[in-house]
């Protein structure tokens, strides 16, 4: 994007991305699934990088749901790899990604993920707790549904504890207790690879946010595509139930 286009524009502040398409992607070459996820991580860092230097404030990147580990075990534990190497470039990066402002949050359920990956993701999280330049979180065993449940049993403890009245149980108690709490909700949900569904990513957030699909699979995203959605969301007009 030109200085001049993003002087022009309000940018949308929280966007989440749906990374899909690796396993067509990979297909179509001929190669294991695996290595299509692998062309989506270095994907996702760019487009990551990216968003930090145009002035994005928030990015959630889904890359594992709930439901991704009913997929072969095979595929799951590459998939698992990746999360490790990254983790660890992360860390050879810090100086980088510090120098960008990244501030790196994990929403998803802890339980089920691999200690390892949970324990590096804490330290990651930790280390990167001050930066404010731009918040990204890692959609990693997340399920929107999942999310709201969570939401709920912490709400039903506080109920039992007498500390919540059943009564003033409003929207702002549910998204407080929701993985993204203090998050702006998405204003742009973007989803290559041709699919049109939510397929569980922030259900509850993406009550008024801008869709934007494509055909395009996520390991050939670029810049130019996140500029194109962006441009596309600047020119739509949200009313949020209004005239
Ligand atoms: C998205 O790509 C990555 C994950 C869900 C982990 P897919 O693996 O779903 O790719 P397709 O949809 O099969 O092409
Ligand atoms: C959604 O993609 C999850 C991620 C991209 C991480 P899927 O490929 O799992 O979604 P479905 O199964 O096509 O709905
Ligand atoms: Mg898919």
């Amino acid at each position: 994007m030109t200085r001049e286009q993003l002087d022009g524009i309000t940018l949308p502040k929280h966007i989440g991305i749906i990374m899909d398409g690796n396993g067509r992607w990979a297909t179509k070459r001929g190669l294991e699934r695996s290595e299509g996820h692998k062309a989506g991580a270095e994907v996702f860092r760019k487009i990551c990088d990216y968003a930090a230097d145009i002035g994005i404030e928030c990015m959630t990147f889904y890359a594992f749901s709930t439901e991704n580990w009913r997929r072969p075990p095979k595929e799951v534990a590459a998939i698992m790899k990746i999360f490790r190497s990254f983790l660890k470039e992360a860390k050879d990066r810090e100086k980088e990604n510090e120098a960008r402002g990244l501030q790196f949050h994990l929403i998803g359920e802890r339980q089920g993920l691999p200690a390892d990956i949970v324990k590096n993701i804490d330290t990651l999280e930790k280390d990167s707790a001050d930066k404010k330049v731009m918040q990204v979180n890692l959609a990693i065993n997340y399920g929107g549904r999942d999310e709201i449940v969570h939401s709920v049993r912490k709400i039903a403890e506080k109920v039992k504890k007498g500390e919540l009245n059943p009564a003033d149980i409003s929207e702002d108690t549910v998204s407080s207790f929701l993985f993204t709490a203090g998050q702006p909700d998405p204003d742009l949900i973007i989803r290559p690879s041709g699919e049109y569904r939510l397929s569980n990513f922030m259900i509850w957030q993406s009550a008024y946010s801008e869709f934007w699909f494509d055909d395009i699979l996520w390991p050939d995203f670029t810049t130019d595509d996140l500029d194109r959605a962006i441009l596309d969301y600047c020119s739509r007009h949200r009313r949020f139930g209004g005239v």
